[in-house]
């Protein structure tokens, strides 16, 4: 417990492919202290990124806990893929690493997860999606989450996938209008698959969007990937 107000303190950590993020909230979400960012170090291993956590968490004051949302599959703290981060990363236990290291308990999950907690209702079915380095992906039934869709390297049209498509390289290669109209054709192709009551566009390139989006899209603010922090610890284990 966090001597100073006895609420449980929690440091929630953002992985991306360009930037690490971290605030610490208390019990209901709140922020206690500034967002902090440091760039993410390349190459993009392990070692000089638990260094960055390390560096950050430093600087973020006190803390009970610690949740970190990873731009992969995550399974029990172990990382199964690393998209745009290293090789490196596969089959590497981030949780007992970093929770030795900041000696806290740690938990780890999906960066789109961990963005879909902190964005959903809880009411029906409902999609995430997160535009950013990756695109990322989440399913929610009722506010319990299927965990590690991957829909970001599953194709969507003309042979590629919805990240080659959609994702930071492709942004800077065909610019923001042909970019909108591909992600107009994502939302209805999504629509089709899923049949959502409501999807969410997270992600650093929300900002890009100019087109009027359905009823059922709503754009979901970037903190959200830091307040579903504290969500991921009201999920099971
Ligand atoms: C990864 C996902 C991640 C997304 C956004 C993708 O390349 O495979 O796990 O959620 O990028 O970071």
């Amino acid at each position: 417990m966090n001597e100073q107000n006895g609420s449980i303190a929690t440091l929630s950590i953002d992985i991306g492919g360009s930037g690490i993020k971290g605030m610490v909230l208390n019990s209901d979400g709140t922020p206690m202290t500034e967002r902090s960012r440091v760039e993410t170090p390349q190459p993009a291993k392990p070692e000089p990124i638990i260094e960055a956590i390390a560096q950050l968490a430093a600087n973020q004051g006190k803390f009970d806990r610690v949740s970190v949302g990873f731009p992969g599959v995550v399974r029990k703290g172990v990382i199964g893929t690393a998209a745009n981060l290293d090789p490196d990363w596969i089959n590497f236990d981030l949780g007992t690493t970093l929770s030795e290291k900041l000696a806290k308990p740690v938990r780890v999950a999906n960066d789109a997860d961990i963005q879909g907690l902190g964005a959903i209702s809880g009411q029906g079915v409902e999609l995430v999606i997160t535009l950013g380095t990756g695109f990322g992906s989440a399913l929610f039934l009722n506010g319990k989450l299927v965990p590690n869709l991957e829909l970001g390297h599953h194709c969507f049209r003309k042979g590629e996938t919805y990240e080659q498509q959609l994702g930071r390289v492709a942004l800077d290669e065909i610019g923001k209008k042909k970019w909108n109209s591909r992600l107009e054709k994502a939302i209805a192709s999504l629509e089709h698959a899923f049949n959502y009551d409501y999807l969410y566009i997270g992600g650093g390139n929300t900002d890009k969007i100019t087109f009027e989006l359905p009823a059922n899209v709503k754009i979901v603010p970037n903190v959200s990937g830091i307040l579903g922090g504290i969500a991921l610890w009201q999920e099971s284990g």
